[in-house]
């Protein structure tokens, strides 16, 4: 690994956070645009203090988020760009929700540990997150935006990765608001499609079915995973849902999809997979920093693939092969 030389190198990591949160809140990416900009003309683009804005613009460009293009001119570099919100791939709402939510969460991670508990149980709140964010709406939009900004990210390697030639209709169960459904109807125009979300999803993914014009084919049915599923669909999606829940969750959700499906139906669960063994590699890192997110946010845990293939089992489900797509894997079931 070529890391840092020293514990008191990283354990200073959200700075960096803390300085890529303050270069998005900024709209900084928006307004340096394509072309390197003075200082003077970013600071009143921004409306920031011109000296303050400049170091901030050095400490991007120590990170590789920015290149100085003379002595007081900063130009955003390919990576950089990624913090704009027209960009593709954006991870603008990512970074939001990780300067304003996660930051604060993750520093409460040594209860976690102690107890074995989530942020929420610990507040009293219950065992389910979701849930109990059901009246922040803000919070909840702020989360939407998030999971909407990684998923567009590997969609592209989503419907490589899988042929739906032989599907009729998809479901993706916890759809959110309809990236992946969405994105899915769009490659493959014989498809029709349903998300099924809680209800505050609803708004925002009939306005993304109708914003893709694929409102005829793909529906929102409002419910939840815990419940009975609506049937029809002969392929159900599931993308960073079982990583969520405990062993004994994930058996409820399987099992009512296994219901829902005819025999010969076909699920697919997009996760990370957990390494046997982790190694310092950033994809291992990246992984399990998504298992200690998951210990303090909702209460599941990443998987490794015979943990996937042995849940899936218990629920009546068959393996059929894992594709592997970046730091995502398709583990698909019959
Ligand atoms: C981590 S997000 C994943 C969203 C989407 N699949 C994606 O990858 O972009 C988990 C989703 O599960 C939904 N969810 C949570 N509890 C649910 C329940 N009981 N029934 C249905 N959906 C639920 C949340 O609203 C959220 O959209």
């Amino acid at each position: 690994m070529n890391g840092p030389a020293s514990v008191h190198d990283l354990v200073q990591s959200h700075r960096i956070t803390a300085v890529i949160y303050a270069a998005a809140k900024l709209n900084l990416a928006e307004a340096i645009g394509d072309e390197a900009k003075s200082v003077a003309e970013l600071a009143r683009l921004v409306s920031a203090d011109e000296s303050a804005l400049r170091r901030l613009l050095v400490g991007l460009t120590t990170i590789g988020l920015c290149r100085q293009a003379g002595l007081d001119r900063f130009a955003m570099t390919d990576l950089g760009r990624q913090l704009g919100e027209t960009a593709d791939p954006s991870f603008k709402d990512w970074v939001l929700f990780e300067g304003e939510m996660l930051a604060q969460s993750w520093s409460g991670l040594v209860d976690s540990v102690r107890t074995g508990k989530t942020a929420t149980q610990l507040r009293g709140e219950g065992d389910d997150r979701y849930a109990a964010s059901g009246n922040a709406p803000d919070a909840n939009r702020r989360f939407n935006a998030a999971m909407v900004s990684l998923t567009r990210s590997i969609v592209p390697r989503i419907v490589a990765a899988h042929d739906f030639a032989a599907a009729r209709l998809v479901m993706d169960l916890g759809g959110g608001t309809g990236e992946l459904i969405g994105a899915v109807l769009q490659h493959n125009p014989h498809l029709e499609g349903i998300a099924v979300d809680l209800a505050r999803c609803e708004a925002d993914a009939r306005a993304h079915f109708d914003r893709l014009g694929i409102a005829d084919r793909c529906r929102f049915v409002a419910g939840s995973f815990f419940e009975k599923i609506p049937g029809g669909a002969d392929t159900i999606v599931m993308k960073s849902i079982l990583h969520n829940w405990n062993d004994d969750r994930c058996r409820i959700i399987l099992r009512n999809c296994r219901d829902a499906l005819p025999s010969g139906g076909t699920l697919i669960v997009i996760e990370r997979v957990m390494p046997e063994l982790a190694t310092t590699e950033p994809e291992d890192r990246s992984c399990v920093m998504s298992d200690l997110n998951m210990l303090r946010g909702p209460g599941g845990c990443e998987r490794t693939e015979a943990e996937y293939r042995r849940l899936a089992g218990s629920a009546g489900f068959a393996f059929v092969r894992t594709t592997g797509i970046g730091s995502f894997s398709l583990v698909q079931f019959s």
